[in-house]
């Protein structure tokens, strides 16, 4: 069983302006702002559509009393005659990226599932051409393994001479919807060997020499002890290491990054079960981490940037077995740390900080990335709109800040307190793996102490994504379930080499 969602991956093109032949399009939208009275943004494809249609487009707007050009209102205007069937004006609000995004997401909604051609004008800011583009397909995402499977889809036609923003935006989208893909697949489905063949498959589907994989599992990773105590715990198909390396012709000296992505393919806790049962229910999306380091490193292939990229996808189950691992018993991490595990359930600290270590004293990275849906109190203080940002290099953190404002996925710093590192002590290993002493609480912060443990004087930034890797509505770019986030934050950090 293959979940076939991709077949509703829109189609996405670009009209340039030279270009009259409007015959196959079925609707366009255009522009509305708020400057002092509410009025269509006019342009030469906007007064040819008044031409076509003889339609006034201030009367249009007065009938509507309670249109105010906010971002995301729609007017839908049906036309009775030609191909051309529906003109939609779109409030663009104020025009920053957030209002784009905010309008792009919702006219993508009005065509979610037809086969409806859309001509899109809705800014002719270049710079925001790729954010409306990449709403327009992520708006659309769905997943399904229902017998009866929807085909409709739209395509999404960018007005304007915009074919590298396009191209960019294709690069975006589909790296999102490959991430949401593997998140919403579930875990009857999804174990760390399935995961290995999805990016066996990526990677060879990107046609590209700069790419490679490995897919390392039993004797070869014998030294990573976390990933074992966790994986073990479901034997059959046991934890997987997955390593994708971008590394073009002739890239030997250019800077090396290594992404660490936390690939739990289902949490339930392990012997430490999960309480209230209820919250197991989401954990198939454990592994968010891993899909978004393993789509970006993918995308390298078309955005080509001078930067060498290592994606290592920590893979494992975390189940409830004969062969589980045991409140207190003492691990050996890569590297020869030995951890003391208090709580089964803390587990993804324990995959990573192998995935570190390994890191650190084999790959020789410049920069260091994780990517964890690593704790429950990252949501309970920062919510889902802002990823826990953890880092001591302050021009990473602001680096990291001002891409995410940009395309959308936002990181908050936090502080590592080192204050809270005695809690981390233990009386039988050199560490613990979560703080059980003077309830400092700073449940979030106290994990990402535990893995700096591991990451040596490595550039090291930790994202806790608890909370941003699912969405529990149906709203803007996401559906209910997993959102893909940090996909689109690396692809864009690491174009910046
Ligand atoms: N995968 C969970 C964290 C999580 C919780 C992700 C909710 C997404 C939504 C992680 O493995 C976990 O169980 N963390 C524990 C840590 C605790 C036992 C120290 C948590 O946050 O409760
Ligand atoms: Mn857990
Ligand atoms: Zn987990």
């Amino acid at each position: 069983m293959n979940p076939k969602s991709c077949d509703l991956y829109p189609k996405l093109q670009n009209l340039s302006i030279e270009d009259t032949d409007l015959s196959e399009i079925t609707a366009v939208a255009i522009p509305v702002v708020n400057d002092a009275q509410i009025k269509v943004i006019e342009n030469n494809l906007v007064r040819s559509l008044i031409n076509l249609t003889k339609l006034d487009f201030k009367v249009e707007l007065s009938k509507w009393t309670e249109f105010s050009g906010k971002a995301g209102e729609i007017i839908e205007i049906p036309l009775a005659s030609g191909n051309l069937s529906r003109i939609y004006l779109v409030g663009i609000g104020a025009q920053n990226s957030d209002d784009i995004r905010k309008a792009s997401t919702a006219l993508g909604r009005k065509v979610k599932n037809t086969d409806t051609q859309l001509l899109v004008y809705l800014t002719s800011d270049s710079k925001l051409i790729t954010v409306a583009a990449t709403a327009l397909v992520l708006s659309n995402y769905q997943f399904s393994l229902k017998t009866e499977q929807k085909d409709k889809k739209p395509t999404f036609i960018l007005y304007g001479n915009f074919l590298e923003e396009v191209e960019k935006a294709d690069i975006l989208a589909s790296a999102v919807w490959q991430a949401r893909d593997l998140i919403h697949t579930p875990s009857n489905i999804k174990n760390p060997q399935w995961l290995a063949k999805q990016a066996t498959s990526l990677v060879s589907s990107a046609k590209s020499s700069s790419l490679s994989i490995a897919v390392k599992s039993g004797n070869t990773i014998k030294d990573f002890g976390g990933l074992n105590a966790v994986g073990n715990s479901s034997p059959n198909p046991g934890p997987r290491l997955i390593e994708v390396c971008y590394a073009p012709k002739g890239s030997v000296n250019w800077p090396h990054v290594v992404l660490v992505g936390k690939g739990i393919t289902f949490d339930t806790g392990g012997v430490s079960l999960k309480r209230p049962y209820e919250s197991m229910v989401g954990m198939k999306s454990d592994m968010a981490g891993a899909a978004a380091v393993l789509v970006a490193t993918v995308a390298m292939a078309r955005i080509k940037p001078k930067v060498k990229v290592t994606a290592l996808l920590m893979t494992a189950e975390n189940s409830l077995s004969a062969t589980s691992q045991r409140p207190s018993d003492v691990i050996k991490q890569f590297g020869g740390t030995t951890v003391e595990v208090l709580n089964t359930d803390a587990e993804g600290r324990l995959v990573l900080a192998d995935g570190l270590a390994y890191a650190d004293l084999k790959l020789d990275p410049d920069y260091l990335v994780d990517l964890a849906t690593l704790t429950g109190a990252a949501t309970l203080g920062l919510g889902r709109q802002h990823a826990a940002m953890y880092t001591r290099n302050k021009s990473l953190a602001k680096k990291f800040t001002e891409i995410g404002e940009k395309i959308g996925e936002r990181v908050w710093h936090m502080p590592l307190v080192d204050d809270y590192t005695p809690a981390l002590e233990s009386d039988v290993a050199d560490i613990n793996h979560l703080a059980d002493k003077f309830d400092f609480s700073a449940g979030s912060i106290t994990a990402a102490l535990f893995l700096e443990n591991f990451v040596g004087k490595r550039n090291w930034i930790h994202l806790d994504i608890a909370g941003t890797g699912r969405s529990e509505t149906d709203s803007g770019e996401n559906i209910k379930g997993g959102t893909g986030f940090g996909s689109r934050l690396l692809i864009e950090w690491l174009e910046t080499f």
